[in-house]
């Protein structure tokens, strides 16, 4: 098979990795790809939204499927211009990727079958969201309806912060177009587990759990980023807990998008939240997390391929998902001053020591050749994995590998997977 991967980070590069593994692949592309994702696939200079010219690619090409890694392309209606062209392509159409695509969307079909999620209200009006929060209850939270980086979320503890927060969401278009909705919806605590599942309409199976690391800091401090490392599987994820979700998240999530006349093939990522009254749903993606992709498709058995064929043919009831029963930990390697202000360009050394390592596994995020050495090119570079028998020996081979590469400027924080030691 001739298969096409749209995107190019470290998801991408675990997506390219898992689809060279497969007996099925004779060439993989990518577009636009990275320096890592190089080692696997032709890159090819294609934007993510350049969906005109990565169809009439696929076809030149004779891609027999197209995998799309990333949110933008998705919720853009990649798939629809693909399926349009008679062309095989796994992923949800626009009319099921809203699921991500819009916040009050998600939560309105949360409400509408009873899927267990924080109580909420929707608002287009600031003044009214204004008014609702002079008596509501604080902490709060604030969600740009739309597409935001993973960063049109703000936690705001007291009246105050809430009512700066509808100003930059509404007022100011701090995140564009994303914040003319907003979503005010109660806090909650308890543990955040990341759930990735295949889907083709009516099944859905999923992977094993992880936990994403979105602060910046150590201690969970600083801001928001696309996330800073993760483990899998989750220990606080239990088979009571995972009974549960089975029975009241996934496949009612997958009933009522079908029901709605929206089936929804692909990844269907669900954030979940284990609180005191049971786990609630946080949010949802229509694609891999990153960097759970990470830590996920290196402990998977299946051929990622087949599974995915399986989902566009709407035949994964057939397919059996299987992991090994180990531990992965990934740790991000980022330029300093990320999320906010850094600098690129620097030249990654120790890559190599990598290919000599079963079970270690170096994802490049923002990497870029520069004749012939490779150097930083993104706030987020690499992502370093390891796995181990179990969670600790998994975090302590990756932290030793991170020990490996050397550039300027080279950031990690250094509790990832610090809540292991509470499980
Ligand atoms: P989201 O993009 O909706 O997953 O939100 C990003 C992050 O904000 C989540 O991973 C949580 O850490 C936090 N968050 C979102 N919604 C809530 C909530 N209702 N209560 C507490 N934390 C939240
Ligand atoms: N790691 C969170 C995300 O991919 O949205």
């Amino acid at each position: 098979m001739k298969i096409l991967i749209v995107g190019s980070g470290g998801r991408e590069h675990a997506i390219a990795w898992a689809a060279a593994r497969s007996p099925k692949a004779e060439k993989i592309y990518c577009a636009p790809g990275n320096a890592g994702i190089a080692e696997y696939a032709e890159c090819v200079d294609i934007g993510a939204m350049e969906f005109d010219k990565l169809a009439a690619f696929a076809k030149e090409k004779e891609i027999d499927l197209t995998i799309i890694g990333m949110d933008d392309p998705l919720v853009g209606g990649i798939v629809d211009v693909f399926e349009a062209e008679g062309l095989r392509v796994f992923g949800p159409r626009k009319n099921a990727a809203i699921i991500e695509g819009s916040k009050a969307f998600s939560k309105d079909l949360m409400k509408k079958y009873q899927i267990p999620t924080a109580a909420y209200e929707t608002f287009t009006d600031p003044e009214k969201a204004l008014t609702y929060l002079e008596t509501a209850k604080m902490p709060i939270v604030l969600k740009a309806d739309g597409l935001a980086l993973g960063k049109g979320v703000l936690i705001c503890k007291d009246l105050e912060e809430a009512k700066a927060g509808v100003k930059t969401l509404m007022l100011d278009k701090q995140f564009g177009d994303a914040g003319n909705e907003i979503v005010i919806e109660e806090f909650m605590t308890g543990r955040e587990v990341s759930v990735l599942a295949f889907c083709d309409g009516k099944t859905i199976k999923c992977m094993t759990s992880a936990q994403d690391h979105k602060r910046a800091k150590d201690g969970d401090q600083g801001l928001n980023t696309g996330g800073m490392g993760t483990f899998s599987p989750s220990p606080f994820y239990t088979k009571e807990v995972e009974a549960f979700c089975e029975e009241h998240i996934y496949q009612p999530t997958m009933d009522a998008m079908a029901a709605e006349g929206r089936p929804f093939t692909g990844i269907l990522f669900t954030g979940l939240m284990l609180t005191e009254d049971g786990p609630k749903v946080l949010e949802y993606n229509a694609r891999f997390g990153d960097p759970e992709a990470q830590v996920v498709l290196p402990r998977m058995k299946n051929d990622m391929i087949e599974v995915m064929e399986a989902c566009v043919d709407g035949k994964l009831d057939e397919i059996e998902l299987e992991f090994e029963d180990n531990a992965a930990v990934c740790v991000v390697l980022a330029s300093d001053g990320y999320p906010e202000s850094y600098e690129k360009g620097f030249e990654i050394r120790g890559l190599e020591t990598f290919k000599e390592k079963d079970d270690y596994y170096v994802f490049h995020a923002g990497t870029k050749f520069d004749g012939d050495k490779i150097v930083t090119n993104g706030g987020r570079v690499l992502g370093v994995v390891a796995k181990g028998d179990d969670l600790k020996a998994a975090r302590a081979n990756a932290y030793a590998a991170t020990e490996w590469i050397d550039f300027a400027n080279k950031y990690k924080r250094n509790d990832i997977g610090k809540a292991i030691d509470e499980a």
